[in-house]
């Protein structure tokens, strides 16, 4: 055998992974194979790999005899929409994707590589942990990358894509990363699986319950996004780059300008109802102001009283943070804190302007909220808000109340441009509750109870059911008509460009946890 035959042999052998039984078995689980993912995320035929030849030094448990080339994962770097990206997908045909000392080095070798340049990372996880044969190794292993996920935080945009069953220690390193996304009925996500469970605690649980996409999505807050196939994961994972800078240095792409910044926002005054206790979907406000109305909303399906997103106006990226009114009144809670904080936080990492509407009663009251810290929680949110220093325009669309309106990125925590509709109701709360405090005797001293309330509320409303007093004060910038939205937020982020601003010098604040 030549050197270039035998070269060729090693290719393919290293193309096989875990051999061809076991790559048809992951095809029969419905899951494609760790180099088919790499095909489907990126540009055709971008794809470099390295560390192709990379194999396990495991001896115990004969494992010696059991070697295959690159181990249980493929790394390397290629491009999405002609953007570099690094990638690793782990690759479950080998040892379930577990994480040898080699399989380790080959992922921290990347991601220093993806610091260094300064582009994105992506992790095709499929993995059943510490390689169980390399003990300490592996553990090992393991806190080397969370070191690593923890130093490119803030650095270089980190997303995770969970693609089969993925437990222990391969679930702490997605949770650092900025964003997972999750595949229904294949991909699972667990400290301790359903067996661990049942022995400790008793619970009998499935493993779709405990850690599918729907749970993770939906209850647990841990994953982003959920899609129905692999595909479909892969394809939204790069519409998510497409709106992301390469690194903190970076500003994001610029999309083509096609819809005018100076366009009419037709449909806002149909969708907010004149009576301020009816519900309305804020993201139909949100899609009439942004280019092309596209919203590519984060935790679409977690606390659905507050929506987030990545949105273009006149083709630059946005972060786009709205109460959703639709959703428990639009009140902030522990969730819906948290989701808000933690996306306001990457934007600002990563020099993305925020964008806030605003329509929120309050906290949301109760034993549940209290026991569970929404002190602690919703502090999360107002902290997040006062440190960001990247552009943060908002606009008020209707109730903007007590403790919750100097959270919704107020001018006090230092917005650039406060806005507000004529609708916008700005208080410490709402009129029947605070006439009930302010006038208990009058009401009770009163014959007609019924009517001395109406009076008072009335009154009540006619200083605060509007934005004029805040608009006196300064604290909004302009009142707009609604349809005016589109045209003062283009203008509003275009001269907000050249913001430059600085927190006080420091090792690092103590965001409350
Ligand atoms: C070595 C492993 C492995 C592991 C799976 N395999 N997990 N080999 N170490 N952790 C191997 C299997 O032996 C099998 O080899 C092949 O991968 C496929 O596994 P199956 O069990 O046949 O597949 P499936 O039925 O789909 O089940 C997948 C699974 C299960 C749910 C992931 O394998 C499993 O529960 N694995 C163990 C998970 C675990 O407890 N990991 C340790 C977590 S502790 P063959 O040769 O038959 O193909 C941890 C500590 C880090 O990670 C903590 C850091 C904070």
């Amino acid at each position: 055998m030549n050197s270039t035959e035998k070269l060729a042999q090693k290719n393919q052998q290293a193309l096989e992974g875990g051999g061809k039984e076991r790559l048809a078995k992951q095809k029969e689980n419905g899951r494609l194979t760790a180099r088919e993912r790499i095909d489907v995320l990126l540009d055709p035929g971008s794809f470099f790999e390295i560390d192709r030849f990379v194999t396990h030094r495991c001896t115990d448990f004969e494992m010696a005899q059991k070697k295959f080339l690159g181990d249980g994962v493929v790394t390397g770097f290629g491009t999405i929409d002609g953007r570099k990206v690094y990638v690793f997908s782990q690759d479950f045909t080998v040892f379930g994707g577990s994480l040898s000392g080699a399989v380790a080095n080959k992922i921290c070798k990347i991601m220093d590589l993806a610091v260094k340049a300064g582009c994105p990372l992506i992790g095709l996880n499929d993995s059943g942990g510490a390689r169980i044969q390399e003990g300490v190794e592996s553990l090992g292993g393991y806190a080397e990358i969370f070191w690593r996920n923890t130093q490119a935080s803030g650095v270089i945009p980190q997303i995770s894509v969970i693609l089969g069953p993925c437990a222990g220690g391969a679930v702490y390193s997605p949770a650092i990363t900025d964003f997972i996304f999750m595949v229904e009925n294949t991909s699972y996500m667990f400290v301790t699986g359903p067996d661990v469970i049942k022995t400790v605690t008793h619970e009998s649980v499935t493993k779709e319950e405990l850690g599918g996409a729907h749970t993770h999505a939906s209850k647990s807050g841990v994953c982003h996004f959920a899609y129905p196939n692999e595909v479909s994961t892969l394809n939204a994972v790069r519409e998510l780059v497409a709106y992301l800078p390469a690194n903190n240095l970076d500003v994001a792409p610029a999309a083509e300008k096609r819809d005018p910044s100076d366009r009419d926002c037709a449909k806002i005054a149909g969708v907010i109802p004149q009576n301020s206790r009816k519900p309305y979907d804020m993201r139909a406000v949100i899609t009439d102001v942004v280019d092309d109305g596209r919203f590519f909303e984060v935790h679409k399906d977690f606390a659905g009283n507050m929506t987030v997103g990545f949105a273009r106006l006149d083709g630059r990226t946005i972060g786009v943070i709205g109460n959703q009114p639709a959703v428990l009144a639009g009140c902030l809670d522990i969730d819906a804190s948290t989701k808000a904080a933690r996306f306001v936080r990457f934007c600002d990492a990563f020099n993305i302007p925020l964008l806030t509407f605003v329509d929120v009663p309050g906290f949301l009251p109760g034993t549940n909220q209290e026991f569970g810290g929404i002190i602690r929680h919703g502090a999360k949110l107002l902290y997040a808000y006062a440190e960001a220093t990247v552009p943060k325009v908002a606009v008020i669309t209707r109730k903007a109340y007590g403790g919750a309106y100097d959270v919704m990125s107020s001018k006090h925590i230092r917005a650039d441009f406060n806005f507000a509709y004529p609708s916008a109701e700005i208080a410490v709360m709402g009129a029947e509750g605070a006439v009930n405090i302010l006038y208990k005797r009058e009401i009770e001293a009163a014959k007609d109870k019924d009517s001395e309330r109406k009076k008072r509320i009335a009154e009540y409303e006619e200083v605060f059911a509007n934005p004029y007093k805040a608009a006196e004060l300064g604290y909004i910038d302009a009142v707009i008509e609604p349809a005016q939205t589109r045209r003062a937020l283009c203008q509003a982020f275009d001269v907000l460009k050249s913001k430059r601003e600085r927190g006080p010098a420091r090792k690092h604040g103590n965001l409350p946890l």
